[in-house]
């Protein structure tokens, strides 16, 4: 049920039964004041043949209306302080820490130092906007800022900490179940302030595994062997002479690639020729079969060969990484 609150996790849950308690006996309190106003102004008002009555201090009542709302506010800030114990209470059975960095506008996600988060360049995974969890696992949140003040907020895990610039701060999340939680930067931070947004996706341990081997294989893309090597031939062979990679090459016989991987439109304008890693590889592999007339050649090794399938196969690599 769509609830303002509707925790899935220890914290939220906690937080939330607070909140609820609360509610109630405000509720309750409300439904007394405003009950005795009504019953007092109806039964005793000054009408014909009644005249109302003038009291001044009744010790009983006001003992009641003094201690009781008193016994409340004491309760009510027993219980916050616990909760703020608990919120605060980031590295007991952590299972993980993880850094936040916000910056405007994204929060950025650093996964920890070890060796399943390593990359190809010894550095370690960090990623944008989504924080990828195991359910039922309680993460630390090491919060940091590179410009101004931010503040983390997932609802349904946790409850909200300002990152802010120069100072660490820590909380942390925890859900029950593997799910998709929507969250967002609740400290005004700017004009894209509305746009800082976090997605907390909970995985059960197998498909976390699959999600970090996704992952690890798209941010070594750039490191990869085959990568590299295909970035030395498409400087080296024939490609440089004719296409533009900005930053990297500078010719103007062909189209430009700087952003090929993300590219719309099909391979040479041929219908249908999406640019995808096999169509790529049938492009380079033999152009003027795919398109007759174009310009580009069908490409010869040094000993007048066809060019082998695994110099083309880095080039595609490498050309598959320009987004
Ligand atoms: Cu960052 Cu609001």
């Amino acid at each position: 049920m769509p609830w303002p609150n509707d925790p899935q996790g220890p914290l939220a849950r906690s937080i939330a039964d607070l909140y609820w308690l609360m509610f109630g006996a405000a509720i309750v309190v409300l439904a007394i004041v405003v009950g005795a106003l009504v019953v007092a102004g109806i039964r005793f008002r000054e009408r014909p043949g009644h005249q109302a009555r003038q009291y001044h201090g009744n010790n009983l009542l006001e003992l009641i209306w003094t201690v009781v709302p008193t016994l409340m506010v004491i309760s009510f800030s027993v219980l916050s302080f616990q909760r703020l114990a608990l919120v605060n209470d980031v590295d007991s059975g952590a299972g993980m820490t993880i850094k936040a960095e916000g910056q405007q506008w994204v929060w950025n996600f650093q996964y920890p130092s070890e060796a399943r988060f390593q990359l190809n360049d010894k550095t370690y995974l960090s990623q944008p906007a989504e924080l990828h969890v195991l359910a039922g696992q309680k993460v630390k949140l090491e919060l940091s800022s590179k410009d101004v003040i931010h503040a983390f907020y997932v609802p349904k895990l946790g409850g909200q900490k300002d990152a802010v610039p120069g100072r660490d701060t820590a909380m942390w999340i925890q859900a029950d179940r593997p799910g998709s939680y929507a969250g967002q930067c609740i400290e005004f931070c700017g004009t894209g302030h509305a746009d800082m947004l976090i997605t907390v996706v909970a995985h059960n341990p197998a498909d976390y595994d699959a999600w970090l081997a996704t992952a690890l294989k798209d941010a070594n893309r750039f490191t990869d062997p085959a990568v590299a090597k295909g970035k030395q031939f498409f400087t080296t062979l024939a490609c440089a002479g004719c296409h533009t990679i900005q930053g990297l090459t500078n010719a103007k016989v062909g189209p430009e690639l700087t952003h090929i991987a993300s590219q719309k439109t099909p391979i040479g304008g041929v219908p249908g020729l999406d640019v995808n890693e096999g169509n790529l590889v049938k492009w380079i592999g033999n152009a003027p079969s795919l398109k007759p007339g174009v310009v580009m050649p069908v490409f010869s090794n040094k000993y007048g060969g066809p060019l082998d399938d695994a110099t083309i196969n880095s080039i595609v690599q490498f050309l598959l990484t320009l987004k």
